[in-house]
Order: structure tokens, then sequence, then C-alpha cells
């Protein structure tokens, strides 16, 4: 089946927050923020913005009736800067106008005087001045100091990962309608409507039963609504309750990717001790991540990180430490795969460096240390239904390795300036919040009487289909026409307590919880027919004694012992309303055998692993630095889908939406903190064209797994880290055109870091060229002489880079 939406986006019907009626007398708000990274607030003068035409207040953190304070791991999040401002971005007053460019206008009008104080952009330099979220933390397994000794070849290095831009094609936007009895209803494009609702009870000072807040989906998200939508629906309430009206806040493109985080990027350091074979003794790695100026939900990302910092290899002695720096970039945040992109990046780098001391090829090593059935994770679960070496096996075969190889060597060789690349990559991913509490999902689900059913859940439909799912789940209970069934937004006063949807769980959680509410309906249904039919036959001689269990009810119609009863679904249900039997039924599901021991860090945190093996082939043109994706085939662990086609959009995108991370994708600070890269002719996404020419995904459809819905396991998150074996398919043709450099592990490649990575001579060379120009002619002050290209430095999100623009400046 399609996508359910799909029709409506097609048509261009479908409704997000910013296309939603106003309700009669909505305001607009713009939000101004700090211009600068790092500094005290010395004055806010709100006086002329005020006074703007249109203009019906202007709002500091002194008109926030409740706390100023939205951090969801930590308190250290202020919806509006008091006393200091720690990232250029960061929100400091809210102006309320009857338009939203009236709104816009008077913010530009407010006066902020700063007193600029040092920021730091580089997280190691944050760990080194003890800037850190939280104290650094370490899974240990066996004894790597003991097993160095043992081993044939070490190798170190560092892997450094960019940000990554959400790019939703909804903006965060919210609509805030305030109620009777100071309560508030609140239309967010969030992930967590509980999240937001908590957020504006604790900023406006009232209990979280008198805010509503609802979401019919949103225009994609990836992870930047699951903490980051909350401040802009906060800063609508605040407006909404302070005007009595209805209030409104869209961010725009630019200041969305301006105001808000983005992934982590991570500087990681590794040692990876080897075998001569390729066996793997031990590995070493400590993550720097940058989280930005507030925690967020860096803890866990990072946490997330240390989890699979081994990625789908059993590695008997591990030190793998997190280390969140607190920057002075916006706050970083959730991003598909929630860290473990960037870890897994780390172990694939090790190998590549390891496989080029020892002279094996890197799927030598890969193969020998893959995951087996019953090998331990570090963190002390067992890989329980483990089909890493399956997977792996049949990406081999299927996408026939063998003759790839030798026709990529053969071009290699008939090539001097074009060189292919090719790379395994597999993928073991666990499901479940790593928080162990937030495994828990919720259904409400209605029958009415003429036999239609509506259902809600927790789960937020954001592209990834959870509507869809749900709705093939409710099919599957209920046996009636799929057209009877609606599955409805998701809002608070239907389900409360809700999870994010996030961690790819959506489905999971909330599907299993709509499954037990449908049986549950369901079940009594079976009930109501087994006394209506009694009720029927008494009168008549032949009548038996009719038990639930010969009752069945499929395709629409009661059957007794399997032969069919003039009962329908339809009539079954009017009959069970006459006799006044509940058609409503309410449900929750907590994911069971869980745990995890933050002391020990060891536990069952997961409720399953998702595999898989990706193969990548690309070819660089050495000459220019640009390069094609020739294709990308994987054979993925899913088990029998509840939608194939909404599974293989989850697969195809991701992978895509990985490549972009490591290729194109390169977020870029000014040396003063400020994002250059804010809109997209100077952020680069994938296009269609930039896609693999050749985009395969092969499901295992003949593995159930019973810890999933139907069977099925998820896939919002774990395809996205096959883009990790494309970023390797490129190092491999770069090394083919340069064997005798070591390459740096530096993402993402972008075109121009390909060429400067080939030719450093050359790059030297010309940045000795521009260090000289520049002493002998330093512009004269108020001159706007433009750095020459080559010599400009610019913060990738705090890592040195160069060759890129100069800082610009807004
Ligand atoms: N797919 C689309 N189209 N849009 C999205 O925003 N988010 C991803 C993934 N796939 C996303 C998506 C992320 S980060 C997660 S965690 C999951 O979907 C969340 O949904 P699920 O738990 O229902 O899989
Ligand atoms: Mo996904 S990063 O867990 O929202």
């Amino acid at each position: 089946m399609k996508n359910l939406e799909a029709a409506l986006h097609l048509r261009g019907e479908t409704r997000f927050v910013d296309d939603l009626p106003e309700p009669e007398g909505t305001l607009y708000a713009a939000v101004f923020v700090s211009p600068v990274a790092h500094g005290r607030i010395r004055r806010l003068d709100t006086r002329e913005a005020s006074g703007r035409p249109g203009v019906r207040a202007v709002l500091t953190a002194r008109d926030i009736p409740g706390e100023n304070q939205i951090g969801t791991i930590q308190p250290d999040e202020p919806l509006l800067a008091e006393t200091e401002v720690h990232f250029a971005g960061q929100p400091v007053a809210l102006v309320v106008a009857d338009s939203p460019g009236a709104a816009r206008a008077a913010a530009g009008a407010v006066r902020l005087e700063i007193h600029a104080l040092p920021a730091v952009f580089d997280p190691r330099e944050a760990y080194e001045k003890g800037l850190l979220i939280v104290p650094p933390r370490s899974f240990v397994l066996g004894d790597v100091e003991a097993a160095w000794g043992g081993c044939d070849c070490i190798v170190e290095g560092t892997v450094e990962s960019g940000a990554q831009e959400h790019l939703y094609l909804e903006t965060q936007a919210a609509l805030a309608v305030p109620g009777e009895h100071r309560s508030m209803r609140v239309v967010s494009a969030t992930q967590s409507p509980t999240g937001v609702q908590r957020a504006i009870a604790r900023v406006l000072g009232v209990g979280m039963h008198a805010v509503h807040v609802e979401v019919e989906r949103l225009g994609g998200a990836f992870g930047g609504k699951e903490d980051q939508a909350t401040p802009w629906a906060a800063l609508a309430a605040l407006g909404a309750v302070h005007l009595r009206r209805p209030v409104k806040l869209v961010l725009r493109r630019q200041e969305d990717m301006r105001f808000t985080g983005k992934r982590h990027p991570y500087v990681s350091d590794f040692r990876l001790g080897l075998k001569s074979s390729g066996e793997i003794l031990a590995y070493e790695v400590t993550f720097f991540q940058n989280a930005g100026a507030a925690a967020d939900l860096s803890p866990s990302i990072l946490e997330r990180s240390l989890f699979h910092a081994t990625g789908s290899y059993f590695v008997p002695n591990l030190k793998a430490t997190g280390i969140s720096a607190r920057t002075h970039l916006p706050p970083n945040t959730a991003f598909r795969g929630f860290g473990a992109p960037q870890a897994m990046l780390v172990i694939e780098g090790a190998i590549t460096r390891a496989a080029r001391a020892l002279g094996i090829p890197p799927e030598v090593i890969q193969e020998k240390n893959l995951l087996r059935e019953g090998d331990g994770f570090p963190y002390g679960m067992a890989a329980r239904g483990c089909r890493a070496r399956r997977c792996w096996q049949e990406a081999i075969d299927r996408y026939a390795l063998e003759g790839r190889r030798r026709r990529v060597e053969e071009f290699n060789r008939t090539h001097a300036l074009q060189k292919k690349g090719l790379a395994l990559m597999p993928v073991c991913f666990g499901i479940s919040f790593t928080n162990t509490t937030l495994n828990q999902g919720g259904a409400l689900v209605h029958v009415y009487t003429d036999g239609s059913v509506v259902v809600s859940t927790g789960g937020v439909e954001m592209g990834q289909g959870v509507k869809t799912k749900i709705h093939a789940v409710a099919a599957r209970v209920f046996p009636i026409e799929p057209a009877l069934i609606r599955v409805e937004s998701t809002s608070t006063l239907r389900v409360a307590n809700t999870s994010p949807t996030a961690a790819s769980t959506g489905t999971d959680l909330n599907g299993k919880a709509a499954e037990l509410a449908c049986r549950a309906i369901l079940e009594r249904l079976r009930e109501v027919a087994g006394a209506e039919l009694e009720a029927r036959s008494a009168g008549q001689t032949g009548g038996g004694n009719t038990a639930p269990a010969d009752i069945e009810i499929a395709e629409g119609r009661v059957t007794r012992k399997g032969t069919p009863t003039d009962l329908t679904w339809r009539s079954l249900v009017a009959a069970a309303y006459t006799r006044r039997v509940s058609l409503s039924a309410q449900a929750h599901y907590a994911t069971p055998g869980i745990w995890y021991d933050r002391r020990r860090e060891k536990g069952e945190p997961f409720a399953y692993h998702v595999y898989g093996t990706a193969l990548s082939e690309v070819t660089v043109d050495c000459l220019r630095g640009t390069y094609e994706i020739d294709g990308v085939w994987a054979v993925h662990d899913l088990g029998p889908s509840l939608d194939l086609l909404v599974d293989r959009g989850q697969a195809e995108g991701g992978i895509v939406q990985g490549i972009g991370w490591l290729t194109l994708e390169e977020v870029l600070y000014a040396k003063d903190g400020r994002l250059m890269s804010r809109d997209l002719s100077t952020y680069k996404v994938p296009d269609l064209h930039f896609a693999p020419r050749e985009l395969e995904v092969h499901f295992l459809d003949d593995v159930p797994n019973p810890q999933g819905v139907f069977n099925a396991k998820a896939i919002g998150e774990p395809p996205f880290m096959y883009a990790i074996g494309t970023c390797y398919a490129l190092f491999r043709a770069m090394q083919a055109f340069r064997p005798d450099l070591e390459l740096p592990l530096i993402t993402p490649l972008t075109p121009e870091r390909v060429l400067t990575s080939l030719y450093p001579e050359r790059l030297r060379e010309l940045e000795q060229a521009a260090d000289s120009a520049s002493n002998s002619a330093v512009p004269a002050s108020g001159s706007a002489a433009p750095a020459p290209a080559a010599a400009g430095t610019a913060t990738r999100a705090g890592c040195r880079t160069r060759g890129v623009a100069a800082a610009g400046t807004p």
C-alpha cells in the first residue's frame, strides 16, 4: 500500500501548521535572537520595537509567568535569554504583531547591548577548558591495556565528522490558541507532543492538564523536532497567554537554519589493535561530541554513540569514552541514527587504516570480526537472532562482489585520472530508546455504531508512515475493509504521557498498543456474537451453546464453528451497542525485558537489533574532485513488512540522507560562530542526479521478529548508516589515485575536500602564498576586501577547515 498521506501530498492538499485555518484574531510572532555567540547582556531595549506599527507586544524573559526553562534532560536552557547569551541565534525577545511582516520588522528594531565574552567552538578545546555537559562516560569490556601487547598491528588516528542540517520541508511552527480557565490548545510541529505540553505548562506556570497539544503530521523531522520544536511552541503560547489571542509562530527557512541545532559534529580519537590475520583484539576510542550551548538531548545521543562504538563487530577488549563538550553553537540535537552514525564512522575508519597498514583488503578485517550468534556486546547484552553474517554473505552473493571487484580493478588500471572504489558496510543497530523509561506507547480505539473505526496513538506522522503502519495493524486485527479504519492525529487529550516518536520505535511502541486495544474490542465483540447467536437460536431447535472460541469474525462476517451466520461486522457492532458493551478501548504497551544499569554500564537496553550490509561503488574524478555514486545495494534484516512501499521508502531515503551527511552537506560557521551555510545556495543536499545511479534494498522477509509488531522490525534509522560504506568507497577510490598518502579521515567529503586531500602539496603552496599576500597587504579598516578564497578559514562546527569561502557577514 502507498503511504496513506501520499495522495494528499501529491495533490498539495496536506495541511501543515502554517496551512491550518486561522482562528479569528490570530496574531503572528517573530523572534529576536542573539547576534553573537557568547556575551553578557548589558541592556535590552524593546521600546522602539514596541512602538512599531502593528506591534501588540514585545515580550522578554521578565514576562514569563512560570519558569524560564525548557531543558529536557538538564535545566540549562532558558526559553528567553536573561543575563547571558550562549549562541548566535538564541532567542532573546518575542515580538507579536498583526502580521508576520510587522513582527519581523519590529524584531529588527530590538536593541541589545552585549558585552562580548570569549566563545569556544571546538569540542576538544571546550573539554580542555572543562566545559562539559555531563561528566565523561566510558564503556569497558575486557582489558585494552593488557591487549595491546598481543597485537601485530596497532593503528591510531582521528576521525572528524561534520554537522548536518535537518532540512525538514516544514520549518519549526506552532499555533497557540488560549482557551477558558487559563487553558491552552497548541498545534505544534513536534515529534514530542508531551514534551511540548510539559514545557508549556512549566513556562506558563499551569498544570499539564491545562495544555492540550495536537499534531496532525509533520513535514519531516528527522530528529530535529524531537526536542527543538519545543521553544517555538512555548513562545507562541507565551504570546497567546499575554494577549489572550491565538498566536502563530512559523520560522522562515533561514531563521530555522540559524536558530536550531544540527547533527552533532564529532572529533574522535581511535586506536585499533589487530592480529596480522585481521582479527581485532582491542579498540580504544574517545568521542568528543560538540554539544553546543545546552544539553538538549546530547547526553542520550552520546550514550548511543557508546552503545554502537563497535559497530557490527565483536571486539573482546574495548574502552570507549564519550565527552559531551559545551560550546557556543546552537544546541545540537537528535538526527536520524542519534549518535550511532558518528560512532560507526570511526570504527570503519580505523579498519580502513588497519587494512592499509596490514596490506589486506578491509573486507577481510570486517568479515573476520563480524558479530556471531551469542557474541557479547560491550554493554552486556548478547547478540540474539544475529543476522550480521547472513546479511553480509547475501550482499556479497546477490550483488556479485567478486565480479564487481575485478571490474573496478580493471577500471583503475586503465584510467589515470578517474578511480573507482568499492566498500561494504555492515550495520547493527539496537532498537529501543536507550532511556528505558521511554519505551512505552499508548493507543485509544473507538468503534462507532456504523462499524467504522478510529485509532489514535502517541505516534507522530512525519513522513515515515507511522499512520500507514498503525492502519495496517488495525486492519489486521479487525476483519473489515481498510476504508472503515481511520488513523487520527496525535493529541495529548486522547493519548497521554507519550514518548517522542523517535529511536525508530514509533510503530513498535504505538503499533503494539493499537494492536492490544483493537484486540480488547474484538474479544468483547466475540462474546457479544456468542450471546447474540445464542439468543437467536434459543427459540429454534438445535441451538447449541456457543463458546466465544467457536466464533470467528472474518471478512466482515461472523462464523460459528466455520459456518457463516447472518451476523455481519456492522450488525455485530450495533448489537454490542444495544447490549451496552463498550466499543472503545485504551491500551498501553511497555517493551518487556529491557533494563539498563548505568552504574555498571551493563544491561539489556534493546528489544532487538537490526542487521544489514550494503555494498557501495563510486567513481571519482581525481582531476576535479567530483564524483558519482554508481550504486548502493543492500541486504536488510526487516522481517515480514507491515508495508513494503513505506519500508522501501524509509530505506532508500535513509541511505540518500546519509550520503548527503558524508558528502555534500557542509555546515559552516564563521569564526565568530555565525552560520554561513544558511540557505540552499550554500548548503547542498543530494538531489536526484546525485543520488546513487542504482539503489537496491533487498529485505530478508523470512525471519520473524517476535519483539516487533506482526513480526516486523523497525526501519526508520538503521539504513542511514549504509552511507558510511559509500563514504569509504570514496576513500578507497582516492587511495587508488594516491596510494602514497595517508588520507585524512574527515567528512563531509565535499568535492573540495576530495581535491584538497588528493593534492596536499598544491594546497600548502596556495596557503603559503595566500598567507604571505595577506601579511604584506592588510586591508585598510572599513574596506571590504574579500579574503583570497583559498586562504579563508572557517569553523566547520568546531574543526578548522581550509579552502572554503572567507567568513562573511550577514
Ligand atoms: N522519514 C521521513 N520521511 N521523515 C522523517 O522525519 N525521521 C526519521 C525516520 N524516518 C523521518 C523519517 C527518524 S530520525 C526516526 S527516529 C524515525 O523515522 C521515526 O519514526 P518511526 O519511529 O515511526 O520509525
Ligand atoms: Mo530520530 S533521530 O530518533 O528522531
